[in-house]
């Protein structure tokens, strides 16, 4: 992915109403949790972004078929029996699919192999490996690194404490222990996103959820799911580029339609607290057992700076190259810590952003586990951004365009495709 992206200088505001892709998060967990229900079920506003579409081709190769019915709506059918399958598992650039297939992988009576992108097969997954061989898996790599060779079988419950806040470790050992012998308990000291939990427990899973002296834990057992239909939220981090930019841009004003605002997600608007950007959450509903809202933001022109720390972290890992963004425009010293797992994401972003910053004159300094910005500075140079592969950082970065006097070129723009195919359509039908 060579092509270069140079980006449109100067908009006059943004304005009207818009409908964000479906929740990739909860989407994944749709057709992992939906094919284990052993029935037919709808999911509506699915998202159909690369990373999703890993997930469901694997299905398919696993013996789990589809039918769409419109454009973000499936039926899949799911018989509950997994068929040992005849290709490599291919999961793109998705990081979710490798980690949550593994957990079912691990449970299934036969032989199968994961592999991945160059930006995928470079991310860590012994945090993966370590706990499913606890519960009896085997897998072989590459040094802890994909491809994945899953000899799964008869697993074991365990309990673990998860040494980092991650909720793909946290539902891949979920998915693996609906189908192991006695109860898998996950302890997380700072509790990461709940999806997983949430349609667990909506699908009618033997599930406990709750807080003990070690923290926050969910613990299961051997379940059968029962075959329900879901329908998806609109993704807040896809929502966040928006956000970003009407709180940004002079003369904006916008509401972005039918977001997920599950508090484990919602990190974003405790900095637009911080930040004082002008929001309102309109509309307030459940949607399959998950909080959803309209977000109206509008053109901030005071905005404070803000610190990004501790349990905030996961509530927003995804949203921290947007942020970093309107850190930029923050009247002082915004700090990022206890992020260090943003070095293990689609790229190093602690690195990508602290360089790429740098280059264009951003007054920035790389931390171990974050950075910190000196906003209200002014983006002085032209120059060619390098996304390696990072569809947050191509997204981030044409946001940021949008404030710079100067063009700037974004390297390897498509990857935007991997969670956010219509993002440019949307930018253009709401810039005046
Ligand atoms: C995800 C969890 C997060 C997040 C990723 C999606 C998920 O990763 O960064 O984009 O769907 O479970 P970690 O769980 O590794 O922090």
């Amino acid at each position: 992915m060579d092509n270069v992206f140079i980006t449109k200088k100067n908009t006059n505001g943004l304005s009207g109403e818009i409908i964000i892709p479906p929740d990739k998060s909860i989407s994944h967990r749709s057709l992992i949790l939906g094919a284990l229900t052993k029935g037919k079920i709808k999911i509506s506003n699915i998202s159909l972004g690369f990373d999703c579409i890993s997930t469901l081709k694997i299905l398919n190769e696993l013996g789990v078929r589809h039918k769409f019915l419109s454009k973000r709506e499936l039926f899949l059918d799911a018989t509950g029996a997994f068929i040992e399958p005849k290709n490599k598992l291919d999961c793109g650039n998705s990081g979710t699919t490798t980690r949550l297939m593994a957990g079912l992988l691990a449970s299934k009576n036969f032989k199968s192999e994961l592999f991945g992108d160059e930006s995928l097969s470079k991310r860590p997954m012994k945090r993966i490996i370590e706990p499913l061989e606890l519960m009896g898996a085997k897998i072989k790599s590459n040094d802890n690194k994909m491809p994945l060779i899953i000899e799964g079988g008869v697993l074991k419950g365990i309990e673990y404490k998860s040494p980092i806040p991650s909720a793909q470790i946290k539902s891949a050992l979920l998915i693996a222990g609906l189908n192991a012998k006695g109860k898998t308990k996950i302890w997380e000291k700072t509790l990461s996103r709940n999806h997983s939990e949430l349609m667990l427990e909506y699908l009618g899973a033997n599930i406990k959820k709750g807080y003990d002296d070690n923290g926050y834990f969910v613990e299961v057992e051997k379940s059968s799911l029962i075959e329900k239909d879901i329908e998806i939220p609109g993704d807040i981090s896809s929502a966040a580029f928006f956000m970003v930019a009407g709180a940004i841009i002079k003369n904006s004003d916008i509401v972005i339609k039918n977001v997920g605002i599950n508090p484990t997600r919602t990190g974003i608007l405790d900095v637009f607290d911080q930040a004082k950007i002008n929001y309102k959450l309109l509309n307030k509903r459940m949607l399959a057992n998950e909080p959803v809202s309209d977000i109206q933001v509008s053109y901030s022109e005071n905005i404070e700076p803000f610190e990004i720390k501790g349990d905030l972290v996961p509530r927003l890992i995804d949203e921290i190259p947007i942020l970093a963004v309107l850190a930029t425009r923050a009247n002082g010293k915004t700090v990022v810590k206890d992020a260090k797992d943003l070095r293990n994401k689609e790229s190093d972003r602690i690195k990508a952003i602290v360089e790429a910053f740098m280059a264009l004159g951003v007054e920035i300094e790389e931390k171990e586990d974050g950075f910190i910005i000196q906003g209200k500075r002014e983006v002085k140079n032209s120059i060619e951004l390098e996304t390696f592969l990072d569809h947050r950082l191509a997204m981030s970065y044409y946001v940021l365009s949008l404030i710079t006097k100067k063009e700037l070129k974004i390297k390897g723009f498509d990857c935007i495709n991997t969670s956010f195919p219509e993002f440019l359509n949307l930018m253009k039908e709401i810039q005046k």
